[in-house]
């Protein structure tokens, strides 16, 4: 086909692919936005895979559609998907939809820019540094660097390898040859990603020590020394300790001063995976969870999860002013970062990652905290701790409801007993037998599309529920409609 000609289908003609972009907002709207957070509505369309395949007619084929058609797929993708905005989706530890984050996301996905260059990203530069600014100083530093990462679990291998690099900076030419054996330790409630690291980053995951934790969940600092006595006798080099503040399932905050006090002693990076429990930072009430954060070295924080920011949005922040990030990731790519450019080129801050292109992923919560202001992300998050509790007294005056844990955090974790159960604690197949609810209650909830809860086993307990209280919009009917839900599946059970 001549280039002088345009394109089929939208390409040529500027009016009809507006016009058409306004009818996909509209479904946007109508589907995911306004019906995607009605109670009134479904929280989920459970399909089996095979006939979800048929009706997103998934295959893609050599003949475009039409416009109507492909309008007809955006309102399907939307209709058969997890509306994690919905009230009644406590799956997971992000939930709701504030919509001043929403516009941030919409406009950084208009734009479609990367973050590495002043050149291209000029307002998403400034933006970024503004916004890491104030996390650092939440968490008690007035200097500083940091960068947003594509999650928490790539925040935690960022550290990883920054207290690597800091400590044998040979490393970064040499690879792996230039290590001894090294250490990491980190509680067993640890998030995954830890070990993930490890594997990744080619430490190998038997370099994880893992530190006993109370039954709350929180890490034990005697026994985190006991570890690292043992890995040097073993031979080992102690380098890292990943203490949470926030543990995923227990929502247990580690004793951070106690942990850097030993990280002190035996000169070690202290890292802060405060991926789900660094937004606490923003409460004056509930801030001495993290009392101590400010002598970490590193701290990683996602804003996508309690701040409700969207995803992805999550930091890692460093104490750090000798350029670390840069020094440890910069390779200065010559047709990028060119050194003689007409501004700043301290502002091209993409050789800090291992990225190249990178997403923008901060104006959504700088949009965010532009309209909550920080004493509207505080009310979010006292609401939060609040109706916790009101949920944890309501499973204590329900028969059939027992916690697992006494939360100190927004994770309530508790077991739905069914009238088959009651008062057979004594039995001996009783813990397995209740280890048998969770999923079974999961497949009803999701197969009815009325509400979305995650359930695990931990340690030697067996499948228990997680509730998240996370969305801002939650309120105590949406809590009381939780148990009534969970009696109501679980009735004949
Ligand atoms: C404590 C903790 N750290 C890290 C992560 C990983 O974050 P992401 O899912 O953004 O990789 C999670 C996720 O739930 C988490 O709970």
């Amino acid at each position: 086909m001549a280039d002088s000609e345009p394109l089929p289908s939208l390409d040529g003609d500027p009016k009809a692919a507006e016009a058409w972009l306004r009818d996909v907002f509209e479904i946007i709207m109508d589907e995911a936005i306004h019906k995607g957070t009605r109670t009134s509505e479904k929280v989920c369309e459970w399909k089996e895979p095979e006939e979800l395949k048929q009706l997103l007619s998934l295959e893609l084929q050599t003949h475009g559609e039409a416009q109507k058609q492909i309008l007809e797929h955006c309102r399907a993708v939307i209709h058969y998907s997890v509306k994690t905005g919905h009230p009644r989706f406590f799956n997971q530890l992000f939930s709701g939809l504030d919509p001043h984050a929403l516009a941030g996301r919409i406009i950084t996905e208009s734009l479609n820019t990367s973050q590495y260059t002043y050149e291209i990203a000029p307002v998403f530069v400034l933006m970024e540094e503004e916004v890491l600014k104030k996390l650092r100083a939440l968490v008690g530093w007035s200097s500083g660097d940091g960068v947003f990462c594509p999650g928490g679990s790539i925040s935690n291998m960022y550290a990883m390898n920054l207290a690597r690099y800091q400590r044998y900076p040979d490393c970064k030419q040499k690879g792996l040859r230039a290590l001894p054996p090294l250490a990491i330790f980190a509680s067993k409630e640890c998030h995954y990603s830890v070990n993930k690291g490890a594997a990744f980053l080619g430490f190998g995951t038997d370099s994880v020590r893992v530190v006993e934790s109370d039954e709350r969940g929180k890490m034990i600092p005697g026994d985190l020394e006991r570890q690292i006595k043992l890995a040097e006798a073993e031979g080992a080099v102690p380098f890292l300790v990943s203490a949470t503040s926030g543990t995923t399932v227990l929502g247990a905050f580690d004793p951070l001063n106690i942990i850097a006090d030993v990280c002190q002693r035996h000169g070690l990076w202290l890292h802060v995976d405060a991926a789900w429990g660094g937004s606490v930072l923003l409460s004056q009430t509930h801030r001495h969870l993290l009392d101590g954060i400010q002598r970490a070295n590193s701290v990683a924080w996602n804003p996508h999860k309690l701040l409700g920011a969207g995803l992805q949005c999550s930091v890692l922040l460093l104490q750090d002013t000798s350029n670390l990030l840069k020094r440890c990731h910069g390779s200065q790519a010559s047709y990028l970062f060119q050194q003689d450019k007409f501004y700043d080129v301290a502002l091209d801050t993409g050789d800090k990652v291992v990225q190249c292109g990178r997403h923008v992923d901060c104006l959504k919560l700088w949009l965010l905290w532009k309209a909550q202001g920080g004493q509207g992300l505080e009310r979010r998050i006292d609401r939060a701790f609040a109706l916790a509790q009101y949920l944890v007294e309501e499973i204590k005056k329900r028969k059939g409801f027992e916690l697992v844990i006494e939360p100190e955090f927004v994770n309530v974790c508790f077991w739905f007993v069914p009238p088959s159960l009651r008062g057979k604690q004594e039995s001996p197949d009783y813990s397995q037998r209740l280890s048998q609810v969770a999923p079974v209650l999961k497949e009803r909830m999701v197969k009815k599309g009325s509400m979305m809860i995650g359930y695990q086993p931990h340690g030697t307990r067996g499948n228990f529920f997680r509730m998240i209280v996370a969305n801002p919009m939650l309120t105590r009917a949406d809590i009381d409609f939780l148990l009534d839900e969970l009696e109501r599946l679980g009735q004949d059970l």
